[in-house]
């Protein structure tokens, strides 16, 4: 039986002060919760995340990471500074870092070798276009990602990672894919997953929907069977809000 994750990304939103206003809140609606609670921060709230979640069942993630250790790379925070100060978990390959920022495939497969290598547990994203959806290509872009992304990574590392099926279409649009239509990606990257590392390994990764998830949908979206959870932005930004979808299934 595979754990629920239900992990949230705040994306560019929230100060150090919302982020202790919102724990002071959160903790408590979610104690009795058996999912897996991940909360993954701008990096500016990470130490005021780290210290409001202290003895809670609530992790913190960040939105990315440097694969470097060190450098000359301004701006840019190393996946070693995360490990020094606690992080275990952390998103890659997000969509909107895909479009914004021109991170390819190359890069990400770079990101994920390198969180595992120090500690940090990826939480990979993919996803097709409404372009490449109306193409009919949405799995062959799915597969391609996958294959790209996780290309030599090792067995051990790979059954710890999580991933994200998330459809860009379906991000911040208020449009959600049908829970069949979600259920069949995340079985197609199950499947794939299979092909690449087995049925044990395949059948212990966590994957995810995310896409417009709200209190209202949640249910039946993480009710189906290839579909261990949630990536949650939007409806993440508020306690009592991300608290009922975390506590989706009380
Ligand atoms: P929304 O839940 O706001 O659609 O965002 C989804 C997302 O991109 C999570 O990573």
């Amino acid at each position: 039986m595979r754990n629920k994750v239900i992990a949230g990304n705040w994306k560019m939103n929230h100060s150090p002060i919302d982020t202790r206003n919102f724990f002071e809140r959160f903790n408590g609606l979610v104690a009795d919760s058996n999912n897996e609670i991940i909360l993954c921060v701008p990096y500016i709230d990470v130490a005021a995340a780290l210290e409001s979640t202290h003895n809670t069942n609530v992790k913190i993630g960040t939105q990315n990471l440097n694969h470097e250790v060190s450098g000359a790379l301004t701006g840019d925070v190393s996946v070693k500074m995360l490990e020094d100060i606690g992080i275990k978990y952390s998103i890659i390959g997000h969509s909107e870092r895909r479009q914004f920022h021109h991170e390819t495939d190359d890069f990400v497969n770079l990101k994920i070798k390198a969180a595992f290598d120090h500690d940090i547990i990826p939480i990979l994203c993919v996803g097709e276009t409404l372009y490449e959806r109306e193409l009919g290509i949405a799995r062959e872009k799915i597969i391609i990602q996958i294959r790209k992304d996780l290309e030599d990574l090792p067995a051990n590392y790979a059954r710890q990672i999580i991933i994200a099926y998330e459809p860009i279409w379906a991000i911040g649009t208020g449009k959600t894919a049908s829970k069949e239509d979600a259920n069949e990606a995340c079985k197609l990257i199950r499947d794939e997953i299979k092909k690449m590392y087995g049925t044990e390994i395949a059948d212990e990764i966590r994957i995810l929907y995310g896409g417009s998830v709200k209190p209202t949908n949640a249910v039946e979206l993480f009710d189906m069977p290839d579909i261990d959870g949630g990536l949650v932005g939007g409806a993440s930004l508020e306690p009592d809000s991300f608290a009922k979808i975390v506590n989706f299934d009380k």
